[in-house]
């Protein structure tokens, strides 16, 4: 901190008379908005062979708004993360075939993160996809039949051979049924029964190919990116020491990056230009379903997950799944720690929290300021939330400076399915 402190001393003059009116952060104030900005390029995933390849996001974005993946051949990834909701679905909990139990999470910069859903209990971006193809209230398909759509479609066909090589021969049904998967805990389910039916060898093809079309989707969803929003053209202009471009944050909205990273200490967990640690934690906002124990659960489903990155679907050998997973158990994680959210285009995806029980991002700040309601805190629990008493300005000001974290401009090309050739 002190050595940043004196090289911005350098760079920084002291506010001249044409900055007084636009300027209104200390030296110390701006040198930390330097940690929030700019958002770097993703960062690679060696888990993942064709994470940055062109083609398999191509590949990746058409099966991500195709329907045909699901069971009754109605809902897609963007039925609940819809490019026109900011990759969300402005309902408190997700509805496809059945109501979740969960708020949907907008994909934006999800690329950032090393654990992903609300407990974590995914540990890449590509073994994420394929928990909502086979639950039964999202897409409630299996992955013979998404092995089957893939195999059926010319389009599909070739693009899955260029990137992964030949498909197994599905087209004889009878060693690759029409549909099937291991049901957890439920030998007696139909997509049970059918997989049963199956070699070994059959079914680690079909394994292959499914972890190929989570790594196919990751690719395309490594592109939702969100990071020049007005608060990166002020810290832009802060760097350069631009007039203009640090008149991209009004002085209420810089008032209240200072209430983030001051006295409100929203940045010990919103931390970095993501503004998420990516890690777990209680924020103590209640819900209907307090005692679901969040991270430790996701620990455990971890670990047991056949595709998880130390597992034999990892194109890098298992070698940062082994390092990953042999660290996740510690520190001990408590119950009712929740991953953090990134706050980029926060403003856009209401309602908030893991149920989606709150309605606005007004009543989170004001949630944030009273804590009334606030769940109590496990006894070894970290201590960093207290009620913030702000007055109606402060709470005004930390809105304004949320939603100066708002860019959706994705190029257009990433918002619906692949236009065709
Ligand atoms: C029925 C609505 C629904 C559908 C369909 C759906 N999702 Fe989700 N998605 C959710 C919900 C709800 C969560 C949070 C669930 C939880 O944590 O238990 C979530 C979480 C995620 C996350 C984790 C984000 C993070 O920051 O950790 C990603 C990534 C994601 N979904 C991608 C996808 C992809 C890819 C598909 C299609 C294969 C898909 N989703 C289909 C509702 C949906
Ligand atoms: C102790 C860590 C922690 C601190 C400190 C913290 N948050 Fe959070 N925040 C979280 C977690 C965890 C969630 C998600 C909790 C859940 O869904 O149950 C969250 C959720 C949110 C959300 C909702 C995002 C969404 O997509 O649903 C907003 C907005 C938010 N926080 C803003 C703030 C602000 C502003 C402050 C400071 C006044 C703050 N947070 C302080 C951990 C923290």
């Amino acid at each position: 901190m002190l050595h940043l402190a004196a090289t911005l001393a350098l760079v920084l003059p002291a506010a001249g008379p044409q900055e007084t009116d636009a300027l209104v952060l200390t030296p110390e104030q701006r040198e930390l908005a330097l940690e929030f900005s700019p958002l770097p390029d993703p960062p690679p995933d060696p888990t993942n062979a064709v994470y940055e390849n062109e083609d398999a996001a191509r590949f990746g974005q058409a099966l991500f708004f195709d329907t045909r993946l699901s069971g009754p051949g109605n809902v897609s990834c963007a039925t609940c993360h819809d490019p026109a909701q900011s990759f969300s679905d402005g309902r408190p909990r997700a509805m496809a075939v059945k109501l979740g139990p969960k708020h949907t999470m907008s994909l934006w910069n999800v690329a950032y993160g090393r654990w992903f859903f609300w407990n974590g209990r995914k540990d890449s971006l590509w073994s994420q996809a394929l928990t909502p193809l086979e639950d039964f209230r999202e897409h409630a398909s299996s992955r013979l039949q998404i092995a089957h759509v893939i195999a059926d479609d010319a389009k599909y066909r070739d693009a899955y051979a260029t990137l992964f090589g030949a498909l197994p021969a599905l087209d004889d049904t009878a060693r690759f049924p029409a549909e099937g998967r291991p049901v957890y805990r439920q030998p007696e389910h139909p997509h049970s029964q059918a997989w049963a039916t199956m070699t070994a060898a059959d079914q680690n093809a079909v394994d292959d190919v499914f972890a190929n079309v989570g790594k196919s989707i990751a690719a395309y969803e490594r592109n939702i990116v969100s990071r020049h929003a007005p608060f990166d053209v002020f810290v832009e202009g802060l760097r350069e020491n631009d007039a203009e471009k640090q008149r991209a944050l009004s002085p209420s909205a810089q008032r209240g990056f200072a209430l983030f990273a001051g006295k409100g200490k929203c940045l010990v967990c919103h931390d970095g230009p993501n503004f998420s640690d990516g890690e777990f934690h209680s924020n103590r906002a209640p819900t209907e379903e307090n005692a679901d124990p969040g991270r430790p659960f996701g620990v455990r489903e971890l670990m047991r997950d056949p595709f998880n990155t130390r597992g034999r679907h990892a194109d890098d050998g298992g070698e940062v799944g082994r390092q990953k997973l042999e660290i996740v158990g510690r520190p001990v994680h408590l119950p009712g720690e929740f991953k953090t959210p990134t706050l980029r285009n926060v403003a856009r995806t209401a309602p908030y929290m893991r149920e989606g029980q709150i309605a606005t991002l007004e009543d989170v700040v004001e949630f944030y300021s009273s804590l009334d309601g606030a769940l109590p805190l496990h006894r070894s629990s970290e201590q960093i939330l207290q009620p913030l008493h702000l007055t109606d300005e402060e709470q005004a000001d930390l809105l304004a400076f949320l939603r100066s974290l708002t860019d959706e401009s994705l190029p257009a090309r990433f918002l619906g399915p692949p236009a065709s050739d």
